[in-house]
């Protein structure tokens, strides 16, 4: 077989595969037997052609489909034809982003989108990079507020033990290994209290600033949350800017979820004041729906970047002085990358600013929805009051004596039929299940089909019925 019928035949089961919107979300497999029926030998003679061709069907037969409605569980999830289009040329194109003798209009691409980036962030200047996630591109946050108060510590090495950071008690698990990596250690990322509703609490920030520097620790990074993981809880970024101001203390806004926002006449707000940060980072692979990985950092000072990816001139086969100014691996940890933007610039070219806008008002929209049926159900309650597209809520019925455990088992049922993935997570001590829309494939009618069968599920327990 030729290389032109093999992929012509492998395009054509993607095709299917990407735009059938039908039937379950995933067929759930006990790992015991998966291992039993998969086959992931290494052959030591390479295998034909047309072995492949079954190798890529039985491989899409059984992922998770992430593309379909039903698909609610983590921050991202759909199927944007233009930004697959992008990554499979980036893929095609398999070039690496440090040089623009060998990137030159990738180049171009990333640096027009960070500008764009930067625009909506609200920075009249600075730069950035794309990264491998939120997760690094907050550690990237938190080494440039290192940098900022240490800036000889790039050369002569640092003891991170006497540094604090400063997080919501509600912030993502990435800021921990930041600390980790970057020798600081869990025990001085400092928790800082949140409301009921899970936003950060200025006031207890400022005390905890104080009470850190007293007992000798250097306080280099704050980070305020914009959509948290669980919640999707909006940190005010205005009052934490002004206390970051205050102790001259390095600013980063982790938007990885929640940037999107700022497409959006109508709630942007959630955003106000993110102007004041230093750093930010926005992950396009979540709720812009660009396929993973596509994460940016946006920095208002390009020489800490600089500063913090600096490795003298010891790269001499690859950085020349004659262009300087333009390769983009002076401002990057890494040294082979990804052309993450390439997907990103056609997804935008596609959308504009315009749809992105709708895209985020029509999430907002279906969320609201969703909370409308579970407020009017008797049986479900909501778990906590609702800022982005985040709806945790529990299954709730005074004869039931262990809620935590029933919708825990409520949950692992639905998971087990397959029309619907939503993720399970914990609030104060109540489990609270919690779908998330971020998947243009999500309905009105995805949602109230949800509603039912996790009604449906309840009953069944309640009447003691086994799950089949
Ligand atoms: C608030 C927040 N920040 C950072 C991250 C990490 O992003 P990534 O998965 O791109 O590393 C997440 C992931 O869900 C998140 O919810």
């Amino acid at each position: 077989m030729e290389s032109h019928e093999f992929l012509d035949s492998a395009f054509a089961m993607i095709k299917d595969y990407v735009l059938d919107n039908q039937g379950k979300v995933n067929q759930h497999i006990e790992p015991s037997s998966r291992s039993k029926t998969t086959d992931t030998l290494l052959p030591l003679e390479g295998f034909s052609q047309e072995m492949l061709l079954e190798d890529v069907s039985s491989y899409l037969q059984n992922t998770v489909k992430t593309h379909k409605g039903g698909f609610m569980n983590p921050l991202w999830g759909g199927f944007n034809a233009a930004s697959f289009a992008g990554e499979v040329i980036a893929a095609a194109t398999n070039t690496s982003m440090y040089t623009y003798e060998l990137a030159p209009v990738a180049t171009m691409i990333e640096k027009a989108i960070l500008k764009r980036m930067r625009e909506y962030v609200g920075f009249e200047s600075g730069f950035g990079t794309f990264t491998t996630g939120g997760s690094n591109g907050n550690m990237l946050g938190v080494l440039c507020g290192r940098q900022s108060a240490f800036p000889n510590s790039t050369y002569s090495g640092i003891d991170g033990t006497k540094l604090a950071i400063f997080v919501s008690q509600e912030s993502h698990y990435s800021v921990l290994m930041s600390a980790n990596v970057i020798g600081i250690g869990h025990g001085n990322v400092i928790k800082v209290k949140c409301d009921e509703d899970g936003i950060m609490i200025p006031e207890s920030l400022d005390i905890e600033i104080k009470s850190a520097i007293s007992n000798g620790l250097t306080p280099v990074c704050v980070i305020a949350t914009a959509g948290t993981t669980v919640r999707g809880a909006f940190d005010p970024l205005k009052e934490i800017g002004e206390i970051c101001e205050k102790f001259g203390v390095w600013y980063h806004v982790d938007a990885a979820w929640g940037g999107a926002c700022l497409f959006s006449a109508k709630h942007r707000f959630l955003m106000d004041g993110v102007e004041y940060a230093d750093s930010v980072c926005w992950d396009a692979h979540k709720m812009m729906g660009v396929p993973l990985i596509c994460s940016a950092f946006i920095i208002k000072h390009p020489d800490i970047l600089r500063a913090v990816s600096s490795h003298g001139d010891s790269a001499h086969y690859l950085f020349h002085d004659d262009a300087e100014e333009i390769d983009l691996g002076r401002f990057s940890l890494q040294c082979g990358r990804r052309n993450d933007a390439l997907k990103l610039w056609f997804a935008w070219r596609m959308m504009g600013d315009s749809g992105w806008s709708s895209l985020v008002e029509n999430y907002m929209d279906l969320a609201s929805h969703l909370e409308g049926l579970i407020e009017q159900s008797d049986e479900l309650e909501m778990m906590s009051s609702r800022q982005w597209t985040n709806v945790c809520f529990r299954y709730n019925d005074k004869s039931i004596e262990n809620l935590n455990q029933f919708n825990s088992e409520l949950r692992t049922r639905l998971i087990e039929n397959g029309n619907f993935m939503i993720s399970k997570s914990n609030i104060g001590n109540d489990v609270i299940l919690r779908p998330v829309i971020a998947n243009p494939a999500v309905e009105k009618s995805t949602l109230e089909g949800l509603v039912e069968e996790i009604l449906q599920i309840a009953h069944e327990m309640k009447s003691g019925i086994p799950h089949s």
